[in-house]
Formats: structure tokens, sequence, C-alpha cells
């Protein structure tokens, strides 16, 4: 990697920090570096000024643990170099410590325009029964997708299945000129967050004016009237593709979709998934095969927006009848 500047490391600190990106993975070496150039006490200022002091901070914050982490980590390195201490961090971690840790925090991304998007999170991946009370990495990919990818839901009906806390439509919404956004889950405290989430992220953020709804859908049973109903052109959906017993009911709902023409036109699906357990992967590939639909593997290369780990591979099908 090549030198950061002043100005990108603090950017990348503060990017990284608002999504609580993994600790580690954050530019501590290139920290290091600048704090050993000049002024290393302004600098630890500035990165926290764009991170622990930042208003988005004060109003939606990362967990407290995270938060406290994170100090403990800036105060070691700041330690090293610095003659004197920094009182404004040690009062950041004093305030902390006598903080009480909650079941939810708040993750920020920050889409290119600078905008931020701050969702309300569970702090454990799976809580209440429910994996959607997080954000996968598979809906932060399909994000980054739509964004180079606007065309594709330009004056069109999205549906969006298993929609969770609402990332991706989110962005989705934030980016395209869409005619209506249906964002869709089963589970009831899932779509109670969905809700909040959509409240505070896209009224009155000068975002298009498209209308935005949030239904109640199981894979399992939907009826052809909640089908004929929604009339999507697209329909996208984000880690889906985890567990075998529910892949059969997600499969017959996308031919099901598949075959429910709006305007004469097939809509086009996208399913984005973090292929986990190729096994359970290859099951959803058989039963699509089964269900008589093609599918195309999308190779199209999308710039990192968000910081999240790729390690994992993400593999993005376009389905066909
Ligand atoms: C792994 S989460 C993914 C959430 C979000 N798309 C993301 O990637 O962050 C899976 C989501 O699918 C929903 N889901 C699982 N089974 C479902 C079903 N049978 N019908 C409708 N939604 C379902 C869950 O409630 C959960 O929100």
């Amino acid at each position: 990697m090549g030198h950061k500047t002043r100005k990108e490391v603090i950017h990348s600190f503060q990017v990284n920090f608002f999504a609580m990106g993994i600790l580690n993975t954050l530019p501590w070496d290139s920290l290091d570096k600048e704090l050993t150039t000049s002024k290393p006490s302004e600098f630890i200022m500035d990165i926290l000024q764009k991170t622990c002091l930042h208003a988005i901070c004060l109003k939606n914050p990362p967990s407290l643990k995270y938060r406290r982490r994170f100090l403990t980590e800036l105060i070691k390195r700041h330690e090293m170099v610095a003659a004197e201490p920094l009182d404004e961090l040690y009062e950041a971690l004093g305030e902390l410590m006598c903080a009480q840790e909650e079941d939810v925090c708040y993750k920020t991304y920050f889409l290119p325009t600078g905008d931020a998007v701050s969702l309300a999170e569970n702090v454990a991946l799976i809580a209440q029964g429910t994996t959607g009370l997080v954000t996968w990495e598979a809906a932060l990919y399909l994000a980054e997708w739509a964004l180079e990818n606007t065309h594709i839901f330009k004056n069109k009906t999205v549906l969006e299945l298993g929609s969770g806390i609402g990332l991706t439509g989110i962005v989705v919404c934030r980016s395209s000129s869409l005619t209506k956004y249906i964002f869709s889950d089963c589970h009831q405290t899932v779509l109670q967050r969905l809700k909040d989430n959509i409240t505070n992220c896209l009224t009155n953020s000068g975002s298009n004016s498209a209308s935005v709804s949030v239904e109640e859908l199981h894979w399992e049973n939907v009826s052809d009237e909640q089908l004929q109903r929604i009339q999507a052109n697209t329909i996208i959906a984000a880690d889906v593709v985890y567990d075998p017993e529910t892949i059969a009911c997600l499969v017959k709902l996308l031919s099901r979709l598949l075959n429910c023409k709006v305007q004469e036109n097939q809509p086009d699906v996208y399913i984005a998934s973090t292929v986990r357990n190729p096994q359970t992967y290859d099951c959803f590939k058989e039963e699509l095969e089964r269900a008589g639909l093609r599918y195309v593997i999308m190779k199209d290369s999308v710039a990192q927006v968000f910081p999240y780990n790729r390690a994992s591979t993400i593999e993005m099908v376009k389905i066909y009848v």
C-alpha cells in the first residue's frame, strides 16, 4: 500500500470507526508514521474530532465496547510518542467507562457523496432467533453494485426480499431514480427496526422522491394477490441463501415472481450471497435448475465504497426463466 497523506489517514479512521471495522485493520501503521513526524497531539486530536467527538458519534454511536477499545488503542499509540498526556483522550475514555452497554448500536456508512447513512443494529450477530438485526457483507456488496448500476433501478418498482435492517435498500433509494421500493422481511422485530432505520435515513434525506413501503412477506406463504399488488420490475436480495431449510421456498417464490410479468416484461432478479458453506450454495443452484430457472454469475468489478471484511467469497447471480 502506498503512502497515505495525513488527510487520508484521518478519513480512513473515520470511515472504519463509524462502520465498526475490525480494529486491527485500521491504518495504525500509517498513524504511527504520522505521529513521529510532527505535532502528534494535534494529529490525535484531529482523529478524535472525526470519530468519538464527532456529531454523528454523539447522536448515533458505535457500540460502547468498540469505542472503548478504539480509544484505548489511540491512547497507547499517543503515549508511545508524546511527552505530555492528552487530557481529551482520557476524558473521552473516562466517560465511556461509566456508561452501560446496550444491545443496540449504530453503524454509519458514508456514500460517495459524503452523506452518511446511520443504521441501528444489534451488537450481537444473531439475536432474538434472527440474523436480520445486523448488516451482512453481501448487503454492502449489493449496495456498492447498485451505486455503480443506478440505470438498472431507474423508473422501476423494486422489491427486496429479506431486507433485514435495510442497508441495501436505503442506499438504492438514496442513489437511484426509482419509482417505488418495497422492503420486505418476515420477522417482527426486524420489520420494526427496518421501519425505524428507513424513517431515520430516508426522511428529509434529500433523496429522490420514490415511494417506499415495508411489507411483511414470508417466502413460504406469499399470496398471489400480494404478488400481483407488488408488480415488481426488479427483485433483489442479499444474504438470503444460508439456511438449507428455506432454499426450496425461496426458489419457488423467485420462480413465481419471474412468471409474474409486469407490462409483458419478466422482472430482473439479482441475488447476492456470501458463500459461507459451498454445499448450501450448491443446493441453491441445484434448486434453481430443478425449478427450470437459469442463472448467470455477475462478474462486474465493483468499486469499494464501504469498509467490510472481504475475506469471504461473495457471488451475485442474475436469475432468468
Ligand atoms: C442474513 S439476513 C440478511 C439481511 C440483509 N439482507 C443483509 O444482508 O444484511 C437474512 C434475512 O432474511 C430474512 N428471512 C429469512 N427467512 C425468511 C423467510 N422465510 N421469509 C422472509 N424473510 C426471511 C431474515 O428475517 C433476515 O432479515
